[in-house]
């Protein structure tokens, strides 16, 4: 299997008033190309800092990450921003769209940003919200959608500039199912087609999306496992289930 991210001793602590406190405490971990790698563990963990140091939001207080051979601690945010728009694309649960912005200025913005040829980029972003199911919506601003219209845009947003890796937190918390379900899908379409992308969720249901789960406890990594990729999905969840039992989840 190929490394796409790895980790080695990293480390965050915010400080809250004069007082430090320890998010992630010593993680290693190796994010493989063209996995669907779950990250699971209770409220307050620390998976959501853990996706924000991976994708570079947030700086860590200590150890490294590794994109591929690009060390990404300690880089310059010039830098930085350049790996996050054309390396990462980024899906939050709040959807994060800029709300004065159509759908279709939503989307091409990353990618005015990397590229110049406009006339490509917007018969690409055309395709892909046709594929998402929004593009009768390209003239919309976000207030005038659904969390679940908005969440496919920023789907759109994130995979425009052909990120190396997607990285999605609780893409479907603030989604009713079937929301969550069109999401999904999305999601399970990339994967299919050899996109890597890790999700943090609470869901055992979305976690059977992906094919290996990775608990944080504490803001370390206590234990993972693999699905075979054959497995029917109530099997996975029965599996998941059963896993996350045992770890009083
Ligand atoms: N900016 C911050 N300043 C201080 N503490 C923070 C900050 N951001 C997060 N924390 C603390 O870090 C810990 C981990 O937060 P994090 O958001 O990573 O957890 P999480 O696993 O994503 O939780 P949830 O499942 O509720 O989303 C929490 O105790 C949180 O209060
Ligand atoms: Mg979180």
């Amino acid at each position: 299997m190929e490394t796409i991210i790895h980790t080695k001793d990293l480390q965050k602590k915010y400080i809250s008033g004069n007082r430090e406190v320890p998010v992630i405490n010593g993680i290693d971990l190796e994010i493989y190309k063209g996995d669907f790698t779950i990250i699971m563990g209770s409220s307050g963990s620390g998976k959501s800092t853990l996706l924000y140091l991976l994708s570079g939001l947030e700086p860590p207080t200590s150890g490294e990450i590794w994109m591929e051979q690009q060390a990404i601690h300690g880089i310059t945010e010039k830098l930085m921003t350049k790996l996050r728009r054309e390396v990462i694309g980024f899906v939050f649960q709040d959807f994060n769209l800029v709300p004065n912005l159509t759908f279709l200025e939503n989307i091409l913005i990353p990618a005015y940003l990397v590229k110049n040829d406009r006339k490509a980029l917007q018969g690409k972003a055309k395709r892909l919200m046709d594929k998402m199911g929004i593009l009768n919506l390209a003239d919309r601003l976000p207030s005038e959608v659904s969390g679940g219209e908005q969440q496919r845009c920023s789907m759109a947003r994130a995979v425009i500039n052909d990120p190396q890796i997607i990285m999605a937190d609780e893409p479907t918390g603030n989604l009713n199912s079937n929301s969550s379900k069109a999401v999904l899908d999305i999601l399970s379409e990339l994967y299919d087609a050899g996109q890597s992308i890790i999700m943090v969720t609470h869901d055992i249901k979305s976690a059977c999306r992906g094919n290996r789960i990775v608990y944080i406890r504490d803001g370390e990594v206590e234990d993972e496992f693999r699905f075979e990729r054959t497995e029917p999905v109530k099997a996975k969840e029965e599996k998941l289930l059963a896993w996350l039992s045992g770890k009083n989840w």
